[in-house]
């Protein structure tokens, strides 16, 4: 029998997938395979360093049930789940560039009138969100459901706070005839992601903070068009730069528009952020066809910078 060296093991490990009948499965599990071992090979990884990973790994099984998922946070840290978000849109339509679920969405949130508030009597600084839900080449779409969620401004979701009444803070919004939405809220801040498992650790060991900057959630929805899982991120917060888990993006932040006072009332309205979603056709179309982007979308100056960026957009789940 032959004595394995370093590439000869790697080449014997993959021959034994040589008979994985499904081929996504098989090349998933070469890659897989190939990287790994360049891995080991690339950091000189040591038995005592390999057994610290895989105790590392066995904590992050131990702490997730299903109330806590540490593989995903573990994925969102990493960076890993804003990568398969934007390798999936590279295959979409242009549309507005989506962002991470997270943990903390939940689904059948009431469906309230357009203008009401999702705040209930959350203290806060009260905002009002508007703008229109498109298509691709920015036509309204009517009937688009946004299904909206944040943290209140103590940074904790309503699921992870006793004080807050069910389902404060989430809320469904159809979008009238002219494609808008309108709803108010009260201005979210950042966040620490649950950072006291093995997941926190590791942020520790590496100098990284936990801050997720301050953002609000969408789901955005229309027959024939891809879901868009996206969040609105607030210029100027601390964390915008440097997102634990890199879901802001610059084309996603956003500011409040500061808003004159009510005529004849002297009390200020609420500072308002306003802003357009395009949502991509469900029908995957070729490259070379692909339409532009919504104008409302894309505005001139972050258009060229996207294009050179990469050129795509996404969402994710
Ligand atoms: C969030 O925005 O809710 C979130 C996203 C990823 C990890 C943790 C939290
Ligand atoms: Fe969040």
């Amino acid at each position: 029998m032959k004595t394995l060296t370093e590439n000869g093991l790697t080449a014997a490990a993959l021959a034994r997938l040589g008979r994985t009948p499904n081929p996504r499965m098989k090349q998933i599990m070469t890659a897989l395979i190939r990287h790994l071992h360049g891995f080991v090979r690339e950091t000189g990884l040591t038995p005592a360093e390999w057994k610290t990973g895989i105790e590392f790994l066995t904590a992050v099984g131990h702490i997730t049930d299903d109330k806590r998922q540490e593989f995903i946070l573990l994925s969102d840290t990493l960076g890993v789940s804003a990568m398969v978000d934007l390798v999936r849109h590279r295959r979409l339509e242009h549309g507005t560039d989506s962002s991470l679920l997270g943990p903390f969405y939940r689904d059948g949130a009431p469906e309230q009138p357009l203008g009401a508030s999702i705040a209930g009597n959350t203290p806060g600084e009260a905002i009002v969100l508007r703008g229109q839900v498109t298509d691709a080449h920015g036509r309204p779409l009517a009937d688009a459901l946004l299904d909206v969620w944040q943290a209140a401004p103590n940074g904790r979701y309503e699921i992870q706070d006793e004080h807050q009444a069910g389902m404060n803070l989430r809320g469904r919004f159809r979008t009238n005839a002219d494609g808008r939405y309108e709803f108010r809220s009260v201005k979210p801040k950042s966040y620490p992601v649950p950072d006291d498992g093995p997941v926190g650790m590791l942020l520790r060991a590496q100098g990284r903070h936990p801050y997720r900057p301050a953002h609000i959630h969408f789901i955005v929805t229309a027959d024939g068009y891809e879901p868009l899982i996206t969040a609105l991120y607030i210029a100027g917060d601390s964390y915008i730069e440097s997102d634990a888990v890199f879901g802001a993006k610059q084309w996603l932040t956003v500011g409040y528009h500061k808003s004159r006072a009510a005529k004849g009332k002297g009390e200020r309205a609420p500072d308002a952020i306003e802003f357009d979603f395009a949502l991509a056709a469900a029908a995957e179309t070729p490259r070379s066809r692909r339409p532009r982007p919504a104008r409302s979308a894309r505005p001139a100056a972050r258009s060229r910078q996207r294009r050179a960026i990469s050129g795509n957009i996404y969402s994710n789940i």
